[in-house]
């Protein structure tokens, strides 16, 4: 069989504001190897949830995943580039845990799944919206948003594998074979993601929406690849796991549904179908066998595993809102119009 060629190294976005192009401008340069090289640029003024910071960490994360076309692959490392990360981080996180608030000493994380599995009858949102009325052209906007994740979909958990131990282990990477494809290179989620790209008539190229798409839809992914790269959040990036995993099916049938009622071509609910069934399975796993496995273990997590689920819920919030705006008002919620 021959495989499609793919793009694995992406190219660099536009800048945004000034700490995008901070970042940008130095990696068209060689990183220094011999000295520490201190980078200018003012975060404090800057909106944590702005498009200028949010796409600076995108571009400073995205080093760890495939890098950029052209770019020394050297930066990945470069303590002056980690220096400015950590800034960009400190003022998103710290924006994160005050809009999620304080933690109650009796809040287990046990009842925070146990309420996520509750759908509300009266539920609203992208999805709901999608499967009762939505367009093609919002559907369209829906798939260039979550390309983002979709086409890394599995990676940014994968690095809290190695601070995992025994069961909570052994269950993790299980639902990891399986967002990994289970062995079939072909049923990759990221290549069924692509996949339906291609059948919407859109561009399946990895990042290659980055310049369209709102501050919003990169704090999604910015928020797991955080936890994911911090050992000591590595009970929040379990926790927004086990968010995912419990909201994907239930989110997954009103898409599938959706995509029915638009007659969309196969490949794209096949996707959504796809996780209706097995993310049902995943979340009875993940519950009990990587959530309650890793709190029994180390209880302190407890309080990180419920701030992983809440971080979650509110970046996702935040994505809601910004499309329902645009979609109600009859606006696209892209930078610009897909043509
Ligand atoms: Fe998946
Ligand atoms: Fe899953």
């Amino acid at each position: 069989m021959t495989l499609a060629p793919i793009v694995v190294e992406p190219r660099l976005p536009e800048a945004r504001g000034p700490l995008s192009l901070a970042v940008l401008d130095l990696l068209t340069e060689r990183a220094p190897r011999n000295h520490l090289h201190r980078i200018e640029a003012s975060v404090r003024d800057s909106d944590p949830y702005g498009i200028d910071l949010q796409l600076a960490l995108y571009v400073c994360y995205e080093l760890h995943y495939r890098g950029f076309a052209g770019v020394d692959p050297g930066w990945e490392w470069n303590p002056g580039l980690l220096h400015l990360r950590a800034q960009l981080e400190e003022s998103f996180l710290d924006a994160v845990h005050r809009d999620v608030g304080e933690i109650s000493a009796e809040d287990t994380a046990a009842a925070e799944m146990e309420r996520l599995t509750v759908e509300p009858v009266d539920g609203a949102g992208p999805s709901y919206y999608l499967r009762d009325k939505g367009t093609w052209e919002q559907m369209q906007e829906y798939f260039v948003h979550r390309s983002l994740y979709h086409l890394k979909e599995g990676d940014p958990h994968a690095w809290a594998i190695p601070r995992l131990m025994g069961q909570a282990k052994a269950a993790f990477v299980a639902v990891e074979f399986d967002e990994f494809g289970g062995g079939r290179g072909d049923q990759v989620h990221q290549q069924l993601f692509a996949d339906l790209m291609v059948a919407a008539g859109l561009d399946a190229t990895y990042l290659g929406y980055i310049d369209m798409v709102p501050a919003e839809s990169l704090a999604v992914v910015n928020l797991m690849s955080f936890f994911g790269l911090h050992r000591q959040y590595r009970g929040a990036a379990i926790g927004h796991f086990a968010s995912t995993e419990i909201t994907s099916s239930p989110g997954s049938r009103r898409l599938a549904e959706a995509l029915d009622r638009l007659g969309a071509a196969d490949a794209c609910a096949l996707f959504y179908r796809e996780h209706v069934e097995a993310d049902a399975v995943h979340e009875q796993v993940v519950r009990t066998d990587v959530v309650g496995d890793l709190v029994s273990r180390e209880p302190a997590l407890n309080s990180d595993v419920i701030f992983g689920i809440r971080a979650h819920e509110l970046v996702e919030d935040r994505l809601a809102d910004h499309l329902m705006a645009c979609w109600e008002s009859g606006r696209s919620s892209l930078r610009r119009p897909l043509s």
